[in-house]
């Protein structure tokens, strides 16, 4: 009887540490995540290069809140680049913000597309540029699609924008995925805005109530950009403050 008690208590003991650690790395999660949308780019790039153990533990939180949505924004992504990169044509496509593996790039394995995907940090994935995508190793005009699937994190993401716009081709697209919360009333302002960037606003598709899946063509005609575009909410010639995405406590 004792001897079953014990083993009981042992199993118990054991049942509440994995509770608890996987608790930890819930609220780890959420921390980072608060962080990544509240800091400017080069700060969450920093964050990552001084502790690379935060990138795994925020993306091992990514991919649980991942698994409750009914549908992914990067296989809309996916499904809509099948369908735009016809075979007898070749592209090249910037994954900004790809995250810890070069999954776009799998999901679209075929000979006439050539990808470069980036993230802020080295991962174990070695196709995966190390980088902060407001500044990419790239040439001007050098790209036909950018893709930005739940990826303007930082309160800096106008610079983003900015620099899809140097590196796309002309009539080239920019494809952005994100959160409906993050845009809630302010979908309308921001898409002028990057209209006024140098893009045409080509595709809106707010029917899935989790994302937003948005297609920009860059403008044919030369616009004349601003040296920097910054984010703010009142200026009338600058990219809205998107609100942060916030995961609630599971
Ligand atoms: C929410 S995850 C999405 C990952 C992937 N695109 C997907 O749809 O599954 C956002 C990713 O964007 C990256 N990211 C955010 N800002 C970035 C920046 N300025 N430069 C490079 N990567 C960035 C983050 O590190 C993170 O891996």
């Amino acid at each position: 009887m004792s001897l079953r008690k014990n083993k009981f208590s042992r199993c118990s003991k054991k049942r509440k540490s994995v509770a608890t650690k996987e608790e930890l790395a819930s609220s780890c999660f959420r921390w980072i995540n608060q962080r990544l949308y509240t800091s400017s780019s080069e700060e969450a790039r920093e964050l990552f290069q001084k502790d690379p153990l935060l990138f795994q533990v925020y993306h091992n939180g990514y991919g649980k809140q991942m698994e409750t949505w009914p549908q992914k924004p990067l296989e809309f992504c996916q499904s809509w680049l099948k369908q735009y990169c016809k075979e007898n044509k070749s592209f090249v496509i910037a994954d900004f913000g790809c995250g810890n593996q070069a999954q776009l790039e799998d999901k679209l394995n075929r000979p006439n597309i050539r990808f470069h995907s980036f993230d802020l940090v080295k991962t174990e994935d070695p196709r995966v540029i190390p980088c902060n995508v407001i500044n990419v190793p790239l040439n001007n005009k050098s790209v036909d699609v950018v893709v930005c699937c739940l990826s303007l994190m930082g309160t800096d993401y106008a610079k983003i924008i900015q620099e899809a716009h140097r590196i796309l081709k002309k009539s080239g697209v920019l494809i952005i995925a994100e959160v409906t919360s993050r845009l809630q009333g302010i979908l309308d302002i921001f898409c002028r805005r990057i209209a006024q960037i140098g893009f045409q606003e080509c595709l809106r598709n707010t029917s899935n109530s989790f994302f937003v899946f948005l297609v920009f063509q860059k403008s044919t005609k030369e616009h004349k950009q601003p040296t920097t575009i910054t984010t703010n909410h009142n200026d009338n010639t600058i990219l809205p403050q998107l609100k942060p995405c916030l995961y609630k406590k599971r």
